[in-house]
Order: structure tokens, then C-alpha cells, then sequence
């Protein structure tokens, strides 16, 4: 038997290139596993009303980690129109798998580490750094939404907040409310995770990102969790920054930040931000990571105008597979991977389209795996 099992999930369109690519990867580095196919993605959602059918959970409660490549996703209307007509007008209503595979296996982390690669040609400034810990349940993602507003709710909102006056006269379908829920453990355990990330890998600071002067309830208990932690890690200097000014400060001092840590939504949009510095969407890679279960995926989407063609960048999924690695413990893989990734970019021989250059997504996976393999084999003659 295989000594992991990996759940194996291409979604859709460029998701199954990525996926392709990233096993031309995973067997150059030989490691132990078993890689079993699971259903997710939009014809999913079309044929059974479900992008996220439960075999795929089942799939994910036997997995050690999961890879994942991409997801078609459509605003709600779109998206029952396209529901086969034996589920129409059956009140299904579309979901983000990735949104519900956070949820369900409580994968509380969002990492997502944005270096720059010495002489990528996408670097924003050579020598960025970056490490996002994005809050990953919570927050405006927790899915308690409204629209149109039960009459119940306006009553009480009415009843018990002063600010909603000038809602309360609306009629219920002319304005929505989506609940933005942020807990004290939900905070400490993001915050600790980052400075425990910060001591491991001795890095030099740990930012909160937030909008604590505005968003009060939620952003000040988040800050306030943590005040609390930092002071279990008294070496690593902390500060905060609203989110606002946070993406101002990024593009201009990039240097001053290290680890950054934000609630879901904020942590949704600085992770952009610090993925185009390095690179941008054929560089994006992240970690979904529970304490059971940990599924990583490259962060570009389905680009269904590319599906098939063999044309995207691959290195966002391999640094995902990189990251993969260092969750199973296999870290000596996880950094001699990385090292074949900087090799490749800095060496300017094979290039995406984006980067410049006419190669496919599997020349560069192929160029990464035979790299790999090349300083495997000096590393081997070194020792014999
Ligand atoms: C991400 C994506 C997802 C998110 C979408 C696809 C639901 O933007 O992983 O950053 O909003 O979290
Ligand atoms: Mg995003």
C-alpha cells in the first residue's frame, strides 16, 4: 500500500492541464502515493445539482491531502439556467466547492506564500517575500446571507440597532444582508498559526491586516485575539495596518512586510495583490490546512479560453505540490522541488506565455521534473 493517499481533483477547464502537468512532477520525485480521482466542478453542478457530490467527501475524509485545480463558478441565476432540466425550478442553488471543502473539513488556514523568483520577468521588484495567512471559515464567507430580507430579521435589527433605520423602511427583495462573522478561537488559532509559521521559519515580522475603525465588532475582536497571542511570542515583532492602507504600503515598501495575517475577505484580496508582485497567476499557489486534512490548489481559475491547450503556466500548481510536500513532512522533496522551480525560472530557457516565452504547460513542468532529477542524481554521486 501506498504511503499516501492523495485526493486527485482537476475540476475544470485549465484545472485539468495544471493537474496534468503537476503529476509529470509528482512521479519524477517518486513519492509514495496513491492518487485517486474525485468528482468536483461544474458538469457536476449541471448533471446531479451538486459541484461537490458527497463521494467526493467521502473521498476527502480517507485522503491524507488533496490537490486541486480549478473551478467554473457562475453568479446564481446564470447558474441554475444551466442546471439540467430534469433540476430545474427545484430551488438548488449553486455553491463554491472550495468554499464548502474549507467549511466542511474545517481547513481554518488559508497559506499563501508569495516569493519572488530571482529573474522571473513578471517580479514586481526582485527579492519580495511574502506570506499570507488568510483567515479561511469565517469572516463574510461563513454563508449567512439574506437577500431578499425575512421580515423577522428587519424586526429585530430594527428593535435592537439604531444604525438600520434607514433600512428597516425597504421592502424585503430591495436590499440584502450577508453576515460578516468573525470569532475570538476562530482569530487566535489563524493568528497563532501564523506566529508559530513566523518562530519556525525566523521570520523578521508578523502584520494584522484589518479595518478595526470601521468594522468594530468583528475587526476589533480580531485585532484583540491578536494582541492577545502575540504575546506567546514575544521575539517576533507585530503591527497592524488597515486594509486599505495595507495595499498602498505593499506596492510602495514591499519590504517592510514579511508575514501577513487577515481576515477571509481582506486575505482573499492582499493575497492578489501579493501574488501579481511575484509573478501573478502562474505563481499563486495556496494552502487550504486543517488539522485533519490539507487541500492545496493553485489560486488562477478555470480560464476556460485556455482549457486544453496546454498554454498556462503551470508553476502555480507545482509550488501548490511544493507545499503539498512540506504538509506531508516530506521536506527534503518539498525543498529540493523549490530548488528546481528557481532554477528553471532564473535559467530563462523555458518560458510560459505569460513570462514571454512559446513553451506549454508541460515543457515547463517537464524542464522543473528533469531539473529535479539532474540535482538528484549530483546529490546521489556526492554522497557515493
Ligand atoms: C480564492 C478564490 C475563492 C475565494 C473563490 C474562487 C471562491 O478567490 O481562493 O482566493 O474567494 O476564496
Ligand atoms: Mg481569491
Amino acid at each position: 500500500m501506498a504511503k499516501y493517499k492523495i485526493a486527485w481533483l482537476p475540476g475544470d477547464g485549465i484545472g485539468v492541464d495544471v493537474l496534468e502537468a503537476a503529476r509529470v512532477v509528482l512521479d519524477k520525485i517518486q513519492l509514495d502515493a496513491e492518487y485517486v480521482r474525485g468528482d468536483i466542478g461544474w458538469e457536476f453542478w449541471r448533471q446531479e445539482g451538486d459541484a461537490l457530490p458527497p463521494r467526493t467527501i467521502e473521498l476527502l475524509k480517507i485522503s491524507d491531502a488533496a490537490l486541486f485545480g480549478a473551478i467554473t463558478s457562475k453568479p446564481a441565476k446564470a447558474a441554475a439556467a444551466e442546471l439540467s432540466p430534469a433540476l430545474q425550478k427545484q430551488g438548488l442553488s449553486y455553491r463554491s466547492p472550495i468554499v464548502r471543502m474549507r467549511q466542511l473539513f474545517d481547513l481554518y488556514i488559508c497559506l499563501r506564500p508569495c516569493r519572488a523568483y530571482p529573474g522571473n520577468p513578471l517580479n514586481y521588484k526582485e527579492g519580495i517575500d511574502l506570506v499570507v495567512f488568510r483567515e479561511n471559515t469565517e469572516d463574510l464567507y461563513a454563508g449567512v446571507e439574506f437577500a431578499p430580507v425575512p421580515q423577522e430579521l428587519a424586526q429585530v435589527l430594527g428593535k435592537i440597532a439604531r444604525p438600520f433605520a434607514p433600512f428597516a423602511r425597504l421592502a424585503p427583495d430591495q436590499y440584502g444582508i450577508s453576515c460578516k462573522i468573525n470569532t475570538r478561537a476562530g482569530s487566535e488559532r489563524l493568528v497563532r498559526a501564523a506566529f508559530e509559521f513566523a518562530r519556525k521559519h525566523k521570520r523578521k515580522k508578523v502584520t494584522i491586516v484589518h479595518k478595526a475603525n470601521v468594522v468594530r465588532a468583528t475587526d476589533g475582536l480580531f485585532l484583540e485575539a491578536a494582541q492577545a497571542v502575540a504575546k506567546d511570542f514575544p521575539e517576533i515583532p507585530m503591527d497592524d495596518a488597515n486594509v486599505d492602507a495595507m495595499t498602498m504600503w505593499l506596492l510602495k515598501n514591499p519590504f517592510n512586510y514579511d508575514v501577513l495575517v487577515a481576515p477571509n475577505l481582506y486575505g482573499d484580496i492582499i493575497s492578489d495583490l501579493c501574488a501579481q508582485m511575484v509573478g501573478g497567476l502562474g505563481f499563486g499557489c495556496s494552502g487550504n490546512i486543517g488539522t485533519q486534512l490539507a487541500v492545496f490548489e493553485p489560486t488562477h481559475g478555470s480560464a476556460p479560453k485556455y482549457a486544453g491547450q496546454s498554454k498556462v503556466n503551470p508553476i502555480a500548481t507545482i509550488l501548490a505540490v511544493k507545499m503539498m510536500l512540506d504538509w506531508l513532512g516530506e521536506i527534503s522533496k518539498a525543498a529540493a522541488l523549490d530548488q528546481a522551480v528557481a532554477q528553471v525560472i532564473q535559467e530563462r530557457r523555458v518560458r510560459t506565455y505569460d513570462m514571454g516565452g512559446t513553451s506549454t504547460t508541460l515543457q515547463m513542468a517537464q524542464a522543473i521534473a528533469e531539473q529535479f532529477e539532474a540535482n538528484n542524481k549530483v546529490l546521489i554521486s556526492e554522497v557515493a
